[in-house]
């Protein structure tokens, strides 16, 4: 298969540290939109993704993601745009003879195979047998971990046994990309947990590229190299996981990843970056990134809860009485109240010895313009 090198230029509006880097594309979406009558479940979407990457889909239930996996899975078919893998469009090319393989969120493993058997299944389909059969399941096992568990039923393994079956059973054919829609949306926490990092790791050993499906903004913060977060199908931001925790591009983004304080108003003025807006908590000084901002106009501003503290000195000042306080261990999450009403949610660490404060106490909190960020709409 030919390679494609590609130096990547990222449209101004992204961040994307790895500009200028040579990369080759494993997956190309051009300008994809999926129908399904009238109504739009992907809209004109473009991705770039990498080979070796682990790239994620993150966002809320319906916005249409596992229609872009089932599109590039060749399940669907666009109906405007194309997908490439490796290259090569993929316009009617079948499922089977698409270098990709897909685990889904339900294991989709045969319950009265054996493990080897299950893995084995597809190989055997496709004429694979005697030796090479032998050697292929038996290193797709190793690759999961779960050598000597070969002659077990499914009913005999763990949820997270099975759902390493599943994924044997997709390596198994050395796919150029594995797509995995939700896979760990079956187990419990603490399972869901280890398998995230398991996931990582043999990602990272085994150097296919990964398209990961997931609606957890934690789960794709700890595991990928970058995230497409999507809303009612339209990408909102492509970039990786501190870029877009530092840097959302707009208030979506903003609000999906992780907790974020808004404040709204009126810009009063601006001078080069440093934007004032009047809102009914006062004067906020904030940041503006890329997004365009004029005197009078409607405005929204971002400061997360881990960049606002207590104390009187910052560029923005309040008094603040404490409504709720839970203590996380290493930290103690706030939930206080403006003069104006207006909630605030502050995050301290648990490391110093002076006291904290109570509930029902009114206390002085500040925050910086550079981390309360002017958002695009
Ligand atoms: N075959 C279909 N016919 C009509 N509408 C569909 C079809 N498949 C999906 N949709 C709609 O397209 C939208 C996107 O669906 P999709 O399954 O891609 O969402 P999702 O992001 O994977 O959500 P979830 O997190 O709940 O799995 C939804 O509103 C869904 O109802
Ligand atoms: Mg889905």
């Amino acid at each position: 298969m030919e390679e494609r090198r590609i130096t990547e230029r990222p449209p101004e509006e992204v961040e994307d540290p790895s500009q200028d880097v040579e990369r080759t594309v494993a997956v190309e979406l051009s300008a994809v939109t999926k129908r399904f009558g009238e109504f739009i479940a992907v809209d004109d979407l473009t991705l770039d993704i990498y080979e070796g990457e682990f790239f994620s889909l993150l966002g809320p239930s319906g916005c249409g993601k596992t229609t872009t996996l089932r599109m590039i899975a060749g399940f669907e078919e666009p109906t405007e745009g194309g997908i490439s893998v490796g290259g090569d469009p993929m316009r009617r090319v079948p499922p089977y003879r698409r270098p990709v393989n897909t685990v889904f969120q339900s294991y989709a493993i045969f319950p009265h195979l054996n493990v080897f058997d299950n893995v084995a299944f597809g190989l055997r389909r496709s004429g694979v047998k005697g030796e090479e059969l032998h050697k292929r399941v038996t290193d797709a096992c190793e690759m999961v971990q779960l050598s000597g568990f070969e002659k077990r039923k499914p009913s005999m393994l763990s949820g997270g046994q099975q759902q390493r079956v599943a994924l044997a059973r997709a390596l198994v054919n050395h796919p150029e990309v594995l797509l995995l829609d939700e896979p760990l949306g079956a187990l419990d926490l603490k399972l869901r947990k280890e398998m995230q990092l398991y996931l990582k790791n043999l990602q990272h050993e085994v150097g296919i590229t990964f398209i990961y499906v997931t609606h957890d903004q934690e789960e794709a913060l700890t595991m990928s190299d970058r995230i497409a977060v999507m809303n009612e199908g339209r990408v909102q931001q492509v970039a990786d996981p501190p870029t877009l925790y530092e840097l959302p591009r707009n208030r979506f983004v903003s609000d999906f990843i992780g907790q974020t304080n808004v404040f709204s108003g009126t810009v009063e003025s601006v001078s080069g970056k440093r934007i004032t807006l009047s809102t009914p908590s006062g004067k906020v000084e904030a940041t503006a990134r890329e997004a365009e901002v004029e005197v009078g106009a409607e405005a929204h501003a971002a400061v997360r809860p881990e960049k606002v503290r207590f104390g009187s000195e910052g560029d923005n000042v309040s008094t603040a009485r404490i409504q709720q306080l839970v203590y996380l261990g290493v930290s103690t999450q706030y939930i206080a109240e403006l003069p104006d009403g207006e909630k605030l949610v502050l995050y301290q660490q648990n490391s110093r010895e002076d006291a904290n404060p109570e509930i029902g106490e009114e206390v002085p909190v500040a925050w910086d313009a550079r981390n309360c960020l002017i958002l695009g709409g």
